[in-house]
């Protein structure tokens, strides 16, 4: 096991929770010449998104870190309710990474009583998670765009192990024509691989030890990809490396990295995704791959 070594003197971000005085701080920030970073989380930090906080603090002038669970983004039965919740321990953390702000929105100020608006999403946003978690990526857009409009920053950090979501939130920049940047930042993993994540938390000693079965199908995919395997047996490899873990697999697949479709160019580039169950547990990941000739 690994142990963080901290600064010692962090700086305390400024937590605020109206949406009006975040947005009037990051517009005087701008309007002062200020380049403003964004990174919208649900809190339960981790040093995948103090990695985005880092990488912001060395392209903006001001870090904006948002922690707000949405509720619109869980489904029935899925774990809204158990999500963990510790503003106080992201905070420290966030401290240490030099974050200014840190927007806590109650949920009331981000869904008003009669809150009527949904933004649908299309396309990419119907496959993989979109199927197996009806009305997720509608939550997640409604929740993202409200956080832009709270927070009017210059560009927004995502991590790219949720590619998905990331598809779909340039999707809607695009298609809204929003007025922020969308930089996507890489994945950070623990030293056997397993993909940093909130939820991992949830895992019991010997599910963690099952969780790196994700990471291994992607190495698996990688290396029949360049090996110039076809895809159907490379999917085929994914899904033998996934239950050979037990983890109970909900897809394995290679598909183009926008439009998550079926690679129509042999060659790619393509994206490898996977996603899986252990216990109540679910767990996603992916591997970008290269073009290949
Ligand atoms: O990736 C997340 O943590 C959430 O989906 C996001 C983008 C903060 C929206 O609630």
């Amino acid at each position: 096991m690994t142990r963080e070594i901290l600064p010692a003197d962090p700086s305390t971000p400024e937590i605020v929770s109206d949406p009006q005085a975040i947005r009037a701080a990051v517009v005087a920030a701008r309007a002062a010449g200020r380049r403003v970073g964004f990174v919208p989380t649900m809190g339960a930090l981790h040093a995948g998104h103090a990695s985005l906080a880092a990488r912001a603090g060395t392209e903006c002038d001001d870090v904006v870190v948002s922690i707000f669970v949405n509720p619109t983004q869980f489904g029935a039965g899925e774990d809204f309710d158990r999500y963990p919740r510790r503003l106080a321990d992201d905070c420290r953390l966030l401290g240490h990474e030099g974050v200014r702000w840190v927007f806590a929105p109650e949920s009331r100020t981000i869904y008003p009583p009669g809150d009527a608006t949904r933004i649908l999403v299309d396309g990419p946003a119907r496959r993989f998670e979109g199927l197996i978690r009806p009305g997720h990526f509608e939550g997640v857009a409604t929740v993202v765009c409200r956080l832009f409009n709270a927070v009017p920053a210059d560009v927004a950090y995502f991590g790219a192990k949720d590619w998905q979501q990331t598809v779909v939130v340039r999707r809607m920049v695009e298609d809204l024509g929003l007025p922020i940047g969308i930089s996507i930042c890489p994945t950070i993993r623990e030293p056997d691989g397993l993909a940093l994540s909130s939820r991992n938390a949830y895992l019991s000693p010997a599910e963690r030890q099952q969780a790196v079965g994700l990471h291994e199908s992607l190495l698996v995919a990688e290396q029949l990809w360049r090996n110039q395997e076809p895809v159907d047996s490379i999917e085929a490899a994914m899904r033998a490396a996934i239950e050979a873990r037990q983890i109970r697999l909900d897809y394995a697949a290679l598909v183009d990295p926008v439009s998550l479709e079926p690679l129509d160019v042999a060659g790619g580039p393509a994206v490898a995704l996977v996603a899986g169950r252990l216990g109540s547990t679910r767990l996603i990941d992916n591997r970008l791959l290269a073009a290949r000739g």
